[in-house]
């Protein structure tokens, strides 16, 4: 494109047939039309030629060509776009930055350029990368320096797909502007038209190190509507158009300024389950729709072309009174088929993706990103079929088998993607997964084998060029703009959490809580190989077996031990050959030997070798919070227990209603968690008994698969209740209260009271929790009996940390990173470097016992218990050496156990190079003596 287009007045005809007249000035024709203007009327026009000929050119010729010649320009920034002084975003008063002696992650060369040296901000630029020329500093006043003291630098990270703002943290009932139910296909809405600007997720996810997110409408419509991208930090004007990023042409409404270039606009699309659903149809009536509406929009732009085949050739005589064909509602549409939208589709299933890659082909469009795409990996030829570049897949880490289309999903993904030349992008999908933690995303795929440079690129990079902003942001570049991460750590270490955000040059954090972490952390993680997994997973369309080789009654021989925690989680010493190793034989689920005498003792004749590399036995994890074992895919009933109504009469145990070998507890069982503690998923106020097995037993008959059938009394107190919270208390209250103690809830209520079984309250309100204090004293002081009480959730737990301390309460934290998701959680204490403490912190500070669960989608999720290890070692390094590791895996072990009211199960996890608590290290085997098998994974 040239700078001819922004000027209206030499867009008159085509140039082939102004080549073949006389030559005109830049003037004439624009004089000319004035004067006809003035006429009133059409223009008759002498054209001096060959064959003179008389033209009707009608008063909107000028926009109607102008117009015309815009639908073919490319989208995009202006030629002369780095040639900028200063941004458009400039916030006029920030100072300058030095930001010296850093590591810089430029995401240059496929993200693999790292540069020692400094940068310069300035004018919400990026100004210089690396070596900073005096000559520029001299250019400045004023400038204000950040010694990163040799920490990584980056750009700020990317969000392809985010709700935040529409969707609403805290969730309030007058709130949720994500989806639209008017109908299915609606390319004429806009996600800014409904963007909150009072989220807490937006200063919550620069705490992240987020500086751009793409907020897209939900996936309920075949076509949502229109997306926006948005930098998070706050703006003067404190409205949603100033946090745009860089506004599409076509903002202001229907008057399109046609003499400027235009910028990228973005499209949501879904296909699947969520529009067929919402709108009670098939995938089949869902792609006719869509074929519906392509088709409409298909002839919207050829009569357009038609008009302006006319009019670029004089023809003025064809359109006369005839009006430019355009429609608002379907303009967007055929911006679409202009290639002038990047097209961000919504799309699961191998059945999904095959069609709307048929849909491409039809009607000639491009698709910028499949997302979520959890069998993307499963048909890499069928994206490569897409119409014009291939496109990328915009993937969750683990986010997975919540229903039919995520089923599939694999962790190896990305790794698969890469290999086969597709592009791979890291999404949140917020609040699906918290946007804050988006890099923990790159984090995951990383670990199981996505290369460092694309796991890097793919949150920073990688997403800046699938929205076509990769002119502005996801680099570090000059005449970018100045959205910058300083990190306390290597990037794609657990818990890398930002020391300094800059969005547009303006700093984040006036005060920042930074964390001391140990050297070795800025340093990229060593990680296990993974290759023959990932082999797997495609050679069984997403389905590998998972079940562990149990051996009963052959021995197993563990070598190359560096340390060994015993059950109680102390460290047990043992002897060590000289390069300070052990060795260990284990038997029928017990250890047999121990010492580097082991390998020729008589115990290890005939065994399994398997070789640690350093690693460690360590006792296995035991969760809580989700409702793994309960569900293979739980938003499917018919693939799950199902939830209580109100137990009343009877009291459900969830013993009764597992399910054995779900891959959710196969996969922790792969990642060191061996035991699940699981409550019936609750209706109303009592949800009944929960039951403690084993993720490795893959059936309810096999020897030692139930741990203890009964742990614990479940009650749920919240606000989001149908009955209010004082209802829900009193009842509890009564239930708890001598003499009242009728029937099977009785008789448990009263195993309570006797301090039998612990009582355990879901309660997230710190007002809610007060309250539970106040009666288990007025219930105890009737009674004369203390009874155990258990809270799980508490999100705002540590407002009362002393008081539970002091009732000797304990708190299953569900989950370890807080986030606003509702009223009742929304105090969160955010934890560095927002805040010194996170929740789980305070507790402990306070002499609270703590137990941790799963993170997930809105709460913990069975697809999240596999991730404790990660959990927990971001737990251990935000504390800043104020948890040992001993009492980190306390946390999700010993303490869940004491807090449920369970008996140990006396697992031990084997895990080669390094401990339960090392990212590099990998689970390898699981000695349980509950079920009498060394099983090997
Ligand atoms: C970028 O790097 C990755 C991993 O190192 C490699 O797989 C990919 O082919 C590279 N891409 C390009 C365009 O060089
Ligand atoms: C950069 O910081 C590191 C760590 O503090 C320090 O060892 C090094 O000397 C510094 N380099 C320069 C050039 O200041
Ligand atoms: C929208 O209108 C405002 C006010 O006239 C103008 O400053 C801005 O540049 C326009 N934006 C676009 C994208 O056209
Ligand atoms: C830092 O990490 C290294 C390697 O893991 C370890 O040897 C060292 O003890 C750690 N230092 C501190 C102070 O924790």
């Amino acid at each position: 494109m040239d700078g001819a287009l922004k000027d209206p007045a030499i867009s008159w005809g085509r140039e082939h047939q102004l080549s073949s007249r006389p030559k005109r000035t830049r003037f004439t024709l624009p004089l000319l039309i004035l004067i006809g203007l003035s006429l009133h009327s059409y223009l008759y026009l002498l054209v001096p030629s060959q064959q003179a000929s008389v033209l009707r050119i009608p008063r909107h010729a000028a926009t109607t060509l102008a117009k015309c010649k815009n639908l073919h320009a490319e989208p995009g920034p202006p030629p002369n776009f780095h040639d900028r002084a200063t941004s458009d975003r400039y916030v006029p008063g920030t100072k300058p930055v030095l930001v010296r002696n850093a590591t810089l992650w430029t995401g240059n060369a496929n993200g693999t350029e790292v540069l020692h040296g400094n940068l310069f901000l300035a004018d919400g630029l990026i100004k210089a990368v690396g070596a900073i020329p005096d000559t520029l500093l001299h250019a400045y006043a004023d400038i204000q320096t950040l010694d990163a003291l040799g920490a990584w630098v980056t750009p700020g990270l990317v969000d392809l797909h985010s709700h935040m703002g529409v969707g609403a943290s805290p969730q309030l009932k007058g709130a949720g502007d994500t989806n639209s139910h008017a109908a299915s296909m609606q390319p004429w809405l806009r996600s800014i038209d409904g963007l909150n600007t009072h989220d807490e997720s937006y200063k919550l996810g620069i705490a992240g190190g987020l500086t751009t997110a793409l907020i897209l409408p939900g996936s309920a419509n075949g076509i949502g509507g229109q997306a926006f991208a948005i930098k998070l930090r706050e703006t003067e004007e404190r409205s949603p158009t100033a946090m745009l990023l860089e506004p599409p042409f076509g903002l202001n409404g229907s008057d399109v300024d046609d003499s400027i270039p235009p910028r990228w606009r973005q499209m949501k699309h879904a296909c699947g389950e969520n529009p067929s659903r919402v709108y009670s149809q098939t995938r089949m009536d869902t792609f006719w729709q869509f074929r519906e509406a392509y088709n409409k929009a298909r002839l919207i732009k050829e009569a357009q072309d038609e008009y302006c085949e006319a009019a670029l050739s004089d023809q003025w005589y064809q359109l006369e009174d005839k009006p430019f064909p355009e429609d608002l509602q379907w303009e967007a549409l055929v911006d679409v088929l202009r290639g002038k939208v990047k097209v961000q589709t919504h799309c699961y299933e191998a059945v999904d993706l095959d069609d709307f890659v048929r849909l491409t082909n039809e009607f000639k469009f491009q698709v910028a990103a499949f997302h979520h795409a959890h069998e993307t990996y499963l048909v890499p030829d069928v994206l490569k079929r897409a119409y014009g570049r291939p496109p990328a897949s915009a993937i969750f880490a683990a986010f997975s088998r919540y229903k039919r289309e995520a089923y599939r999903h694999s962790e190896f993904a990305a790794r698969i993607l890469n290999d086969a030349g597709l592009r791979v992008v890291l999404k949140s999908d917020h609040s699906g997964v918290v946007s804050r933690y988006l890099l923990h995303e790159a984090q995951q795929v990383y670990y199981f084998g996505l290369p460092e440079n694309v796991a890097l690129a793919s949150v920073m990079s990688t997403p800046a060029e699938v929205m076509g902003m990769d002119h502005r942001i996801g680099f570090l570049r000059p005449a970018y703009d100045a959205d910058v991460v300083v990190w306390d750590s290597h990037p794609l270490q657990i818990g890398a959490t930002p020391t300094q955000v800059l969005v547009d040059g303006v700093a984040q954090f006036e005060q920042s809580v930074i964390v001391s972490k140990n050297d070795s952390l800025q340093s990229v993680p060593a990680v296990p190989d993974w290759t023959a997994e990932a082999y797997e997973a495609v050679a069984h369309e997403g389905l590998p077996p998972l079940a562990p080789e149990g051996l009963k009654d052959k021995a197993v021989l563990f070598t190359n031990v560096r340390e060994v925690i015993g059950i109680t989680g102390a460290v047990v010493t043992a002897e060590r050959d000289v390069a300070g190793m052990t060795s260990i034989v284990a038997r029928g689920g017990e250890i047999v030997c121990m010492g580097p005498l082991c390998l020729r003792s008589a115990d290890a004749v005939g065994a399994r070798v398997v070789d640690l590399e350093g690693g460690a036995l360590c006792p296995g994890f035991v969760t809580f919070g989700a409702p793994v074992g309960l569900a293979e895919i739980p938003s499917d009933s018919s693939t799950a227990d199902g939830p209580v109504g109100e137990a009343g009469a009877v009291v459900p145990r969830a013993a009764d209603g597992l399910l054995f070998g779900t891959r959710d507890a196969l996969l922790a069982y792969h990642h060191g968690v061996t035991r699940g503690i699981v409550a019936p998923q609750g209706g109303g106020l009592v949800s009944g008994l929960s039951v403690a097995f084993s993720f490795g037993a893959q059936n309810k008959a096999d020897e030692g698969s139930i741990g203890q059938s009964i742990a614990a009394l479940h009650v749920d107190v919240s606000m989001k209740a149908v009955e209010s919270v004082s209802t829900q208390i009193a009842r509890l209250r009564a239930l708890l209260n001598a003499g009242k103690k009728d029937g099977e809830l009785g008789v448990y209520a009263t195993k309570v009271m006797e301090g039998t079984i612990p009582l355990v309250i879901k309660a997230h309100s710190a007002d809610v929790i007060a309250t539970l204090l106040e009666m288990k004293a007025e219930v105890e002081a009737e009674t004369g009996k203390r009874f155990m009480m258990t809270i799980a959730g508490g999100t705002e737990a540590h407002l009362v940390a002393r008081q539970l301390a002091a009732a000797d309460v304990g708190v299953v934290v569900l989950s370890p990173r807080s986030f606003p998701y509702d009223w009742e959680r929304r105090r969160i204490l955010s934890g560095p470097p927002l805040s010194k403490d996170s929740n789980v912190m305070a507790l402990l500070e306070a002499g609270v016992t703590v137990a941790v669960g799963p993170h997930g989608a809105g709460g913990p999720s069975s697809w999240g218990v596999r991730n404790m290890r990660f959990d927990l070692i971001w737990v251990m390094l935000e504390s800043g050496g104020r948890l040992s590791k001993t009492a980190a895996l306390a946390l999700a072990s010993t303490n869940v156990e004491k807090l449920l009211g369970v008996e140990p199960s006396g697992d031990l996890v084997a895990t080669r190079g390094g401990g339960m608590l090392d990212f590099g290290s990998k689970v390898v085997g699981v000695v349980s003596p509950k079920r009498g098998v060394v099983d090997i994974l």
